[in-house]
């Protein structure tokens, strides 16, 4: 399957899918990193791990429709199959979802329906739950609210702030991303609906579910 990651930022999670794909953990291939910033830390990741990258530039399309169009006309060119989205702090719009109906991913940092759009860890701090965590989705054409592939729950102590949170459960994102592409790849997600199930996985055990089986 080919498959191409969308970043805006620092691209930790576009770094932990690459890295799955270099080890040959999943089979398939990372066409390519797409950036809507041209400052984008994912970029040099990319660099360093020879992954093709392309930056458009959002602001030289009259609209994010337009802008979303041209994106579809790259990912298709390519032949991709699968569109990750990590970090990417862009609403893709229908046109996007449209091209890719069922084959558009995005990982939150919070236990989703809880917290959905910014600042994710800030609303779970200030609101005070004691377990957050982060959830891969299917994308929709809502923000955050496509059906769930997998969830980790990360424990939240009295001293955590937004930044120390993020660290924790940034280290589980790392893991449960490239498991749920490799999933994905492997044919294993079915999307019913609300429902997504991965056919053998466990779902009788804590923290991840699905539990991991790669990472
Ligand atoms: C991650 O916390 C992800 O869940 C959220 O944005 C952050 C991106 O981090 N959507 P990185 O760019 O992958 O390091």
């Amino acid at each position: 399957m080919r498959v191409a990651v969308l970043a805006s930022g620092r691209g930790s999670n576009f770094e932990a899918i690459a890295k799955a794909f270099i080890d040959g953990k999943i089979k398939g291939e990372l066409v390519a990193l797409i950036v809507n910033r041209r400052n984008a830390g994912a970029v040099e990741r990319a660099e360093k791990l020879g992954i093709n990258w392309l930056f458009v530039d959002p602001y030289s399309f009259p609209s994010r429709e337009d802008y979303d169009r041209r994106l579809v006309e790259i990912l298709k060119y390519l032949k991709v199959e699968l569109v990750c989205l990590a970090g990417y702090k862009l609403i893709v719009s229908e046109v996007f979802v449209d091209a890719f109906p069922g084959r558009i991913l995005n990982i939150h940092p919070s236990l989703l329906p809880s917290f959905p759009g910014l600042r994710a860890h800030w609303q779970a701090v200030t609101y005070g739950v004691k377990i957050s965590g982060a959830t891969v989705h299917v994308v929709d054409k809502g923000v955050d609210t496509g059906p769930i592939v997998v969830q980790v729950a990360v424990p939240v102590s009295p001293e955590d702030t937004p930044d120390t949170l993020s660290e924790k459960v940034l280290k589980w994102e790392h893991r449960i991303y490239p498991q749920a592409v490799k999933w994905f790849v492997d044919g294993r997600v079915k999307v019913e609906g609300r429902k997504v199930v991965v056919e053998g996985a466990d779902y009788g055990r804590l923290p991840v579910v699905p539990a991991l089986e790669d990472f």
